[in-house]
C-alpha cells in the first residue's frame, strides 16, 4: 500500500523509489484537524500522542539561560557529555542497573535513533521483525533505508507482544532481528512479567538482534516497564524526552548501544546529522529536574485514563484493550458499521473529535480499530467523551 510514485511531468527523471513510503497518517490527521481548527471549528485533539503540557520548568530555564548566555555551536555528535552522564544516571536509578554515559548517544528524537540504528544493523534487503499493531514509522523508516518490514501478528493471549514462537520463525527466516515496544503504541498493552527477559534471551541465542523502543517507560499505571538493558548487554534501547519529559516539539532522544557500537553509530550521526540540537541538549538536562512535576503530568493521564475506560464502553465502545501504559487506548469500532477511517473521519467532521484509524498502525486488521490519544488536558478529554458518548447514541 505504499504511495504512488508522482507523474515524471516536470521532473527530469522518475524519483528513487523508497521516497514512496507511506505517510504517517496520524500527522495527516494532525494536519487536518489543524486546518479546521484554524478555519473556527471546536477541535479536540485525540490523535496524536504527544502530552497537552510544556516541557518542564526547569528545562524551559535552562533553555532560557543557554539561549541568553551561550553560543549554541554544534556539539559533540553523541551528544553533550553531560547530557550523556544525565541520562546514564537517570537509567541506573530507575531499572537499578549499570548504564555507562559512553554507551549512550544522544539523538534527535527517538526517530533520528531508529534511522541510526536500522542503519548500523540492517544490510539493503535485510529484514526486521516488528509487531503488529504497531508503530507505523517503524515500517517506513525500514523502507526508506532499503531493508524490509517483517510484521509479526500479535493477539491478546501474548498480550500484543510478540512470543518465542515468533523468535524462531524469524531466525528460520533469516531476519535480523526483532524491535519491541512494552507499554506498546497504539495499543498501551505491556509484555507480561517475565515475557521481555525469555525474548532476550532467546534473540541472545539464536544471535538476533533486539531493539527495543522505550518510549513510554515511565508511563505506566500498574507494575512499572522493564528494560531490555537487565537482560542483554546486546540489546538496543531507543528512548526519547518526547513522552514522560513532555519535550515533543525539542526533537530530542536516545540511544543505549553496545560498546561495539558506540563508534559505528557516531559515525553515522556525524555525517547524517553532525549533532543534535544545541538548545535542545541543555533544556533536556534541566528535564531531570522537573520530575516531581511530571510525575503530576503522569497522574492527569492516570485519571483521564480511568474517565475514559468507563465513559467509553458505556458509548458503546466495549472492545478496548489492556491500558496498562502509554496514553492510547485501541478501541474496535466494528460494531459501528464503517471501517476505522470512515469512523475517524465521521467523528472529525460531525464532532470535532480527531482520533487516528488503526491502519496506520496494522494494515491487516487496523480497519476494524481506532486509537484515542488520551494525552490532552483533562478538561478536553471529559468533553470529549461527553461528545462521543451522544454522538454514538445516533448510530
Ligand atoms: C512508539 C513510538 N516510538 C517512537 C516515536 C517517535 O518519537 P520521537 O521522535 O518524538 O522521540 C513515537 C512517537 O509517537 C512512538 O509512539
Amino acid at each position: 500500500m505504499n504511495e504512488p510514485l508522482p507523474s515524471l511531468k516536470g521532473l527530469p527523471r522518475a524519483l528513487a523509489r523508497r521516497s514512496a513510503i507511506d505517510p504517517f497518517i496520524v500527522m495527516d490527521v494532525m494536519g487536518e484537524a489543524n486546518a479546521r481548527e484554524q478555519a473556527g471549528a471546536d477541535i479536540i485533539h485525540m490523535e496524536v500522542g504527544q502530552p497537552g503540557t510544556p516541557a518542564p520548568r526547569a528545562a524551559r530555564e535552562r533553555a532560557a539561560k543557554a539561549l541568553a548566555n551561550d553560543r549554541l555551536g554544534y556539539t559533540e555528535a553523541l551528544g553533550l557529555p553531560r547530557l550523556r552522564e544525565a541520562i546514564a544516571r537517570y537509567m541506573s536509578e530507575r531499572y537499578r542497573i549499570a548504564v555507562s554515559a559512553e554507551r549512550v548517544v544522544v539523538t534527535s528524537g527517538s526517530s533520528a535513533g531508529f534511522v541510526l540504528a536500522f542503519l548500523a544493523l540492517l544490510d539493503t534487503g535485510e529484514s526486521l521483525g516488528l509487531p503488529s499493531p504497531g508503530y507505523p514509522c517503524y515500517r517506513q523508516i525500514l523502507k526508506a533505508v532499503g531493508a524490509r518490514p517483517r510484521l509479526i501478528e500479535t493477539n491478546g493471549q501474548g498480550r500484543w507482544i510478540p512470543t518465542i514462537s515468533d523468535v524462531e520463525a524469524l531466525k528460520a527466516e533469516g531476519a535480523a532481528g526483532l524491535l519491541l515496544a512494552s507499554p506498546n503504541n497504539p495499543t498501551g498493552t505491556m509484555a507480561l512479567p517475565g515475557r521481555l527477559a525469555e525474548l532476550a534471551r532467546a534473540l541472545k541465542r539464536e544471535r538476533l538482534w533486539l531493539i527495543a523502543d522505550e518510549i513510554y517507560h515511565g508511563l505506566e499505571y500498574d507494575a512499572p516497564a522493564d528494560t531490555a538493558l537487565a537482560h542483554s548487554d546486546e540489546a538496543i534501547v531507543v528512548n526519547s524526552f518526547s513522552k514522560y519529559f513532555s519535550m515533543t516539539g525539542w526533537r530530542i532522544g536516545w540511544l543505549v548501544v553496545p560498546e561495539a557500537l558506540i563508534r559505528p553509530i557516531e559515525r553515522l550521526a556525524q555525517n547524517l546529522y553532525i549533532s543534535p540540537s544545541a538548545i535542545a541538549q541543555e533544556a533536556a538536562i534541566g528535564a531531570f529536574d522537573g520530575i516531581e512535576e511530571l510525575e503530576a503530568i503522569k497522574r492527569g493521564y492516570a485519571r483521564n485514563r480511568a474517565m475514559l475506560l468507563e465513559e467509553l464502553p458505556r458509548a458503546g465502545l466495549t472492545s478496548i484493550l489492556p491500558a496498562d501504559g502509554a496514553f492510547y487506548l485501541y478501541a474496535e469500532v466494528t460494531r459501528f458499521g464503517a471501517d476505522s477511517e470512515a469512523f475517524a473521519k465521521a467523528m472529525l467532521r460531525e464532532i470535532g473529535v480527531a482520533i487516528t484509524p488503526g491502519i496506520d498502525f496494522d494494515p491487516e486488521h487496523g480497519r476494524s480499530y481506532v486509537r484515542f490519544s488520551y494525552a490532552g488536558p483533562e478538561a478536553d478529554m471529559r468533553e470529549a467523551a461527553r461528545r462521543i458518548a451522544s454522538w454514538l447514541k445516533g448510530k
